[in-house]
């Protein structure tokens, strides 16, 4: 009926992806936020879906329609974002690819900042809360293989690599995110995929669709095989 059972590697595991931007409000009309287009965290949800999986995506606020046979909990800001993911656990596997903001402005006003005299205004920031630490560091629940991105535009295997070590992930999918790859908001992507080992696997260039796929593929390897 579903097909051979090679067909659907990931039937009866319950993967969470994190997809997205996050959007940090400085008041009622404005946020800080960054160019992710979620594009790899839906292709993700998507491709596990079609292995058999019972997916759950968390997603901050993105222009994509929602993936078919995916749960689908829409999120603004990183706390919210934290709070839906602990919402969702357990899983069996969870992927962390959403560009949550790294820091948020320390004060929320429920009223527009108007222009003044004086100039403009101070704009202090505080540090959000690493849901990919916070879930991989768990003594309690933690998902059997956590899966981290690193986006970065510099040195992208050495910082990846440190990132591993950091977070306390088992895999890093990083990807350079510079300007003139047009990897942020595009349809194409290039990986390295980092195991804890220190094992390093570059693909080549491929549409997002196609990482999915494959990676898709490798974490049903990794969950036949603990
Ligand atoms: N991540 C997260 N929560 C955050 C920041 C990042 O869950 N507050 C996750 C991302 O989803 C990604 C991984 O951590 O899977 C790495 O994100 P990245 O921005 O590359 O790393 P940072 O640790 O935030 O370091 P930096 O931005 O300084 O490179
Ligand atoms: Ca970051």
């Amino acid at each position: 009926l579903g097909g051979a059972p090679e067909e659907k590697p990931l039937s009866g595991r319950h993967l969470l992806v994190t997809s997205g931007p996050t959007h940090e409000p400085i008041d009622p009309v404005r946020y800080l936020a960054n160019r992710s287009s979620g594009k790899q965290g839906h292709a993700i949800a998507a491709a596990a879906a079609a292995a058999g999986a019972r997916v759950t995506l968390v997603s901050g606020p993105v222009t994509l329609p929602d993936p078919p046979g995916v749960a689908v909990v829409r999120v603004e800001t990183a706390r919210e974002m934290l709070e839906a993911v602990e919402a969702a656990l357990p899983a069996d596997i969870a992927v962390f690819a959403a560009a949550v903001a790294d820091w948020r402005p320390a004060a929320f006003g429920d009223q527009k900042i108007k222009k003044g005299p004086e100039g403009p205004p101070p704009l202090a920031l505080t540090e959000n809360p690493d849901i990919l630490a916070t879930i991989a560091r768990r003594t309690e629940g933690r998902p059997p293989l956590v899966v981290g991105f690193a986006a970065e535009t510099t040195d992208v295997i050495a910082h990846a690599r440190a990132k591993i070590a950091r977070k306390g992930c088992d895999l890093i999918v990083a990807n350079d995110v510079s300007a003139a790859t047009g990897v942020m908001g595009g349809d194409r992507n290039s990986v390295h995929l980092i195991g804890r080992d220190g094992s390093l696997e570059t693909w080549p260039t491929m549409g997002k669709d196609e990482v999915a796929r494959r990676l898709v593929a490798r974490l049903g390897q990794h969950a036949a095989s603990p």
